[in-house]
């Protein structure tokens, strides 16, 4: 018999999510597919910055989850059973599965993936949501050309990371921000970027300005108001800035993160919102730019992986402390059965 386990709340975090709010514990296992819907084994789940604020209700309207509830977030997972035409048992998914070894989800929230050259968990980061992020931040946002200077924070991240190779592939010059030495070493040895600062090392914004030189002409911002206050006076006039992430204002309860907007007049500065959900349907198109990249190796990613379904509650709490090192995953089963 299979055994089934999952992870739950056990109480409402009142401030930035701890491993110590969860449980690991046996379930039962699904009786089969839901009408409809589909039988999965999970084999990697994803873990979001965004999901801390989505713990506590704080993201884009939805609810939190109840204590005991299924929890939201992506992973890539096997179908077992399938009660759809479109999903044969053996297919690999994209689906909210929920932090559980085994699912049964409708089919209708399931994207097939097929396994190749690539891990197939890079569906989570480079080649999932991220992966889009970054991509149309850069190029339907920004509109990043061989002339600019591109600067981004978070720049190990899984966003961050890929926006800056994007806008090197596409001829800028890509400068990080980044908080540790393996971060920056990751940034510039892995992802190949022009430079990388190390903004906990003092004197990190006469370094970023000396790499900008004329300044940047484009900042893509995943941070919050800290990185914003010291590279927009850098910003060349008619900048753009891409407002993508603010991690550093998520379980912060302070005053909500302020834009002065003199300068943006003074600058001519181009602002714009990022809402990666505007972009879902144009996943094809940055996967096919993507893969031959990732094939050629002119983009590279990485993963901070932790072992088994009981290790999420800690490897989420280092997630949203930002210790992990490139796009944060639990891998919960091998890729083949
Ligand atoms: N707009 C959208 O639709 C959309 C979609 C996806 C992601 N995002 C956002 O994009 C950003 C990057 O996402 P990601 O998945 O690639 O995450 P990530 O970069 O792997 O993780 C967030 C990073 O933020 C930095 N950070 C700085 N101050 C922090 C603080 N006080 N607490 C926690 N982290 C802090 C850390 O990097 P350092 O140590 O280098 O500072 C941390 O590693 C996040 O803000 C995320 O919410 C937005």
């Amino acid at each position: 018999m299979i055994a089934n386990r999952h992870v739950v709340l056990k109480r409402p975090p009142a401030a930035m999510p701890k491993a110590a709010d969860f449980e690991v514990a046996s379930c039962p296992m699904p009786p089969g597919p839901p009408p409809e819907g589909l039988l999965v084994r999970v084999i990697a789940l994803s873990l979001d910055p965004y999901l801390g604020g989505r713990l506590r209700g704080r993201h884009m309207g939805e609810p939190a989850p109840a204590p005991g509830a299924k929890l939201p977030g992506f992973a890539v997972a096997q179908v077992i059973e399938s009660d759809h035409a479109g999903f044969a048992p053996g297919a690999y998914v994209v689906a909210e599965t929920g932090w559980a070894r085994y699912a049964a989800i409708p089919a209708a929230g399931a994207r097939k993936v097929a396994p190749g050259e690539t891990p197939i968990s890079a569906h989570l980061g480079v080649l999932g949501m991220p992966g889009l992020t970054a991509w149309a931040g850069v190029t339907q946002l920004a509109n990043v050309g061989a002339d600019d200077i591109f600067v981004v924070d978070a720049a190990a991240g899984a966003v961050g990371g890929t926006a800056g190779q994007i806008a090197r592939n596409l001829g800028a010059r890509a400068i990080g921000i980044a908080g540790s030495p393996a971060k920056t070493a990751l940034v510039t040895g892995t992802y190949g970027f022009d430079d990388c600062i190390d903004y906990k090392v003092e004197g990190w914004q006469a370094r970023l300005k000396l790499a900008c030189g004329a300044g940047p002409t484009v900042h893509f911002e995943n941070v919050g108001e800290s990185v914003l206050q010291t590279v927009f006076p850098m910003l060349q006039n008619y900048g753009r800035v891409v407002l993508c992430g603010l991690a550093e204002h998520y379980h912060a309860d302070g005053q909500p993160p302020v834009l002065p907007v003199g300068p943006i007049v003074g600058k001519r500065a181009a602002i714009y919102g990022l809402v990666v959900y505007d972009f879902y349907h144009r996943l094809n198109d940055w996967v096919d730019l993507a893969t031959p990249w990732l094939e050629a190796g002119e983009l590279a990613f990485h993963e901070d992986a932790s072992e088994g379904l009981d290790s999420a509650p800690a490897q989420f709490e280092r997630m949203l402390k930002g210790q992990h090192l490139g796009k944060a995953i639990v891998r919960v089963a091998a890729e083949r059965a």
